[in-house]
């Protein structure tokens, strides 16, 4: 376990900090994998697993499907927060502020960096719609299979990235006796303000 965390050694801001903390994830299973948590315009919460695909200044990239349950809740509650745990390094990272779509360039880039497979399915898939059965999907992407073959699998216009833009971003360290250290960035001005918060 890492020794005690000390906002002295911490980056002046979270994407450096968080950068750090992943390049040290090393052994961590998918260490990009986290719990992101929306909420329905009335306040009504929801949580599931996405794939953080790129972090920097501008915030935490994630791709769906825009018409899905948690891309409906953002069109109308453009907030969210996440989290990742990486157990064996008893680390945890949260991440709470403003939500906006990627750029229609960086949805296609990110697009074309996929597996085919993923391309058509991304096509076939309503995410989070009612299916009768599982053959009806199967029968979609075989169907996108025949109409795409020998050719480029087109982004569809329902699925692309959203950013995250924080406003405050916390790093979570087990220690001993669960005195476990919590230091958490959050905006001053145009830089950042790292407060210590008791675990
Ligand atoms: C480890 C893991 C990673 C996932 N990554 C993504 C992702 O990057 N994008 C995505 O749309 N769904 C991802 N999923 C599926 C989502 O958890 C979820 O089932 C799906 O997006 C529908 O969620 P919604 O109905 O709340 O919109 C992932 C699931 C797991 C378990």
């Amino acid at each position: 376990m890492a020794g005690i965390l000390r906002a002295a050694d911490f980056a002046p801001d979270p994407f450096a900090q968080f950068a750090a903390w992943f390049a040290a994830a090393g052994s961590i299973r998918q260490p990009e994998a986290a719990a992101l948590a929306t909420a329905s315009a009335d306040g009504v919460p929801s949580v599931r697993m996405v794939l953080l695909k790129g972090w920097g200044e501008a915030g935490f990239v994630f791709f769906t499907n825009y018409e899905s349950r948690k891309g409906e809740e953002l069109a109308t509650n453009p907030r969210a927060a996440l989290v990742v745990h990486w157990e064996p390094l008893g680390r945890q990272i949260r991440v709470e502020g403003a939500v906006e779509r990627t750029s229609e360039d960086e949805s296609d880039a990110y697009f074309a960096t996929r597996p085919r497979g993923s391309q058509l399915a991304a096509r076939a898939s309503h995410q989070s719609r009612p299916l009768a059965d599982r053959a009806e999907i199967d029968a979609a992407f075989v169907a996108l299979e025949r109409r795409f073959a020998g050719g480029p699998v087109p982004r569809p216009r329902t699925w692309g990235g959203f950013r995250l833009v924080p406003s405050a971003v916390e790093f979570w360290q087990h220690q001993e006796h669960r005195l476990h250290d919590r230091l958490v960035y959050r905006r001053a001005g145009t830089g950042w303000r790292l407060e210590r918060l008791a675990p």
